[in-house]
């Protein structure tokens, strides 16, 4: 039998395109399957004191696919600011549901989350190294992370907020505990 080569050109043509149809509706049922990935929304607060850590924090973990929103101090040079300002701003944005967890900056972490877990549903924690944060979160539900701008320096700070944001919590006997802290909470006004 004589082979025509325009047949078999045009055989080859149609199996590659049917092979891209077939390609691409595989795909397009993959990532119909696929849950869209859900974007993390960070309240980030700091004094003048934690100011440029805080920016340092907010565009790295920007860079890392979270949406992080500055709630204040702006101004450096705002030296007779007041930490609990921005540590409440913060804890209140989370405690709302306007973002997912909070960031807190001040010279020592301290007292800025104070304030913050003065806001009920606020679980507040001062970090200095990764192995803390990532517990805080595993077995703590810990909703705000807290540093202090003049204990680490920026790269641990980036270390720890890695550790902290990329941990979830474990739940279990974790949960237990935990909401046991929020019943002290509801008792708050006894004696
Ligand atoms: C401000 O000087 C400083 O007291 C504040 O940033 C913080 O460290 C308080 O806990």
């Amino acid at each position: 039998m004589l082979v025509n080569k325009e047949d078999l050109l045009k055989d080859a043509v149609k199996s590659v395109v049917l092979k891209e149809v077939v390609g691409g509706v595989v795909e397009a049922a993959k990532a119909a399957e696929e849950p869209e990935a859900k974007v993390i929304r960070i309240a980030c607060g700091s004094d003048h004191a934690g100011i440029e850590l805080k920016l340092t924090l907010m565009a790295y973990l920007q860079e890392k696919g979270f949406v992080c929103t500055d709630l204040g101090n702006y101004d450096p040079d705002d030296r007779d600011d007041d930490y609990p300002v921005y540590g409440e701003k913060v804890g209140r944005a989370v405690a709302h549901g306007e973002a997912d967890f909070g960031l807190l900056v001040c010279g020592t972490g301290l007292g800025i989350s104070l304030a913050a877990n003065k806001v009920p549903g606020i679980r507040a924690c001062v970090c200095s190294e990764p192995y803390t944060a990532r517990m805080s979160r595993a077995h703590n539900n810990c909703n705000v992370l807290s540093m202090g701008a003049r204990v680490v320096g920026r790269e641990l700070a980036k270390m720890i907020a890695d550790s902290f944001f990329g941990t979830e919590f474990e739940g279990g006997r974790h949960a237990r505990r935990v909401h046991m802290i929020s019943e002290i909470e509801a008792r708050r006004d006894e004696a």
